[in-house]
């Protein structure tokens, strides 16, 4: 299969020849032109995903093709070429849109090296364009889902967020609520919504790598840093950074990050420069923040900075009228993505849904609709499909909060509890087995060796 169509113009036949045969080599597909006036015809009938186009040509010369063809399809390479490098008709050109440009006598190999180089870039910025609309179009506002007045309050905390750019956000909610949702919408809603947003799971980044991931170092910084990099602050610039499980950063790294929330600005590790970034710090935690103040492990400082403007999504266990809305939404998406029929929930199935105490929440509700869409061969969701973990009552509060789980009368097998635990810890975790672990206070060696003992997953 050819690389790409490329459109040669140039006056002088020899140029045209040699340029044809070395490409064509190369796996494009050539054509060629001697003239402005071919050249658009032939731009017109058969479109070209890149030209090569000398500045100076008898008639139409090669600056008012490249306007016309830019004006008609802006997404068409066009790299110039001229007798005598950069000139002011070259910047002319490059404003115009010619992607690069390159000086007669050429190298042949380095010109192929610009041309496969041109292809490359353009390709990834298609993705990359793609990529963001498909996601603003999934992170819409309207994609969260939720009728009850939490949902409301939540909502219109959205809308003021969406519209005021600068404050940094805190998300608060137990696993499962939507908060890397609603991280999502607020960057993809927001007027940042063409730059990067950049996630970091501060739970998972080893304490040493804090720094050098978030900020960045300077080459020589320390022995392995061969090259200057960039950090994750810098690459967003003018987009977001979402640091997901703020609860685990580091103290040392808070105060770095006061301070880039308040000054905007940071040295790259090594650095001796301020930095200017302009991002969003969008941060979420499932822990107490103001507890972990209390036990000062948490800055206090970062805190109170963080919750101007606090969101909190409640427990779905305390908006469980809105779960028969979800079960509607998932079902549409379920069924769209395994292509099932699947119609709805019997009322007997619909009544455990709601009693259910739903420990991880809508991510809990997700995974099991899919479970069982998957293995249900009815075109309804009956009490029998659902997993027993959602006929159990919710574990008993003692006095200081902690939950206890009672052994009923009739007694129970250890090891069923034991396997019923780690199913619900990977469930509520999407199968992450190192949030999992985390879950179950074991590590994850510990959680391996049981998903081998008790034959779960693929282990
Ligand atoms: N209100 C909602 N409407 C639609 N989908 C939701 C809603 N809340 C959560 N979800 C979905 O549930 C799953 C878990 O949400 P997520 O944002 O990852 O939770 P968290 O980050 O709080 O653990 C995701 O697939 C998310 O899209
Ligand atoms: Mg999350």
């Amino acid at each position: 299969m050819s690389k790409g169509k490329i459109l040669v113009v140039d006056d002088e036949h020899l140029i045209r020849w040699s340029l044809t045969e070395k490409l064509q080599h190369e796996d494009y597909e050539v054509k060629s032109a001697g003239t402005g006036e071919d050249a658009l015809k032939e731009v017109a009938e058969d479109l070209p995903d890149m030209i090569l186009l000398d500045i100076k040509l008898p008639g139409i010369d090669g600056m008012e093709v490249l306007e016309k063809v830019k004006q008609s399809h802006p997404d068409t390479i066009v790299i110039m070429i001229t007798a005598h490098g950069i000139i002011p008709q070259t910047v002319q050109a490059l404003k115009l849109g010619a992607y690069n440009y390159i000086t007669k006598p050429f190298d042949m190999n380095e010109l192929i090296v610009t041309i496969n180089n041109a292809f490359e870039v353009v390709a990834l910025r298609r993705d990359v364009n793609k990529y963001r609309s498909e996601e603003s179009k999934r992170y819409s506002i309207e994609n969260i889902v939720g009728k009850h007045h939490h949902m409301q309050e939540l909502f219109s905390m959205l809308h003021k967020v969406i519209s005021s750019d600068t404050t940094s956000v805190l998300l608060q909610g137990e696993t499962g609520t939507g908060k890397d949702l609603v991280a999502k919408t607020i960057h993809y809603s927001s007027a940042r919504r063409n730059k990067p947003f950049i996630e970091v799971n501060c739970a998972t980044l080893p304490e040493n790598l804090f720094e050098s991931e978030l900020f960045g170092y300077e080459k020589g910084a320390f022995t392995d840093a061969k090259t200057q990099k960039k950090g994750l602050f810098e690459l967003a610039d003018g987009g977001s950074v979402y640091l997901d499980e703020i609860g685990d950063m580091p103290l040392s790294m808070q105060a770095k990050l006061l301070k880039l929330i308040e000054d905007k600005t940071f040295k790259r590790l090594g650095g001796i420069k301020d930095i200017k970034v302009n991002v969003r710090v969008i941060a979420a935690t499932n822990k107490d923040l103001s507890a972990a103040v209390e036990k000062d492990v948490f800055r206090k400082d970062l805190f109170f900075r963080l919750k101007v403007f606090p969101i909190m999504i409640v427990p779905l266990r305390d908006r469980k009228s809105d779960i028969p809305l979800l079960i509607q939404h998932f079902l549409g998406q379920i069924n769209m993505e395994y292509k099932k029929k699947m119609k709805g929930v019997t009322p007997e199935a619909i009544d455990v849904f709601l009693k259910y105490h739903w420990p991880g929440n809508v991510r809990e509700l997700k995974n099991i609709l899919e479970r069982t869409v998957i293995l249900a061969e009815k075109d309804e969701i009956t009490t029998f499909h659902l997993p027993s973990e959602m006929f159990l009552p919710p574990p008993e509060e003692t006095a200081d909060g902690e939950n206890v789980i009672k052994i009923p009368d009739s007694g129970v097998s250890l090891e069923e509890v034991e396997k019923k635990l780690i199913i619900q810890s990977l469930a509520m975790t999407e199968n992450n087995q190192t949030q999992a672990a985390k879950l179950l206070n074991i590590s994850r060696d510990t959680l391996r060796y049981r998903l081998k003992k008790y034959r779960i997953g693929n282990e």
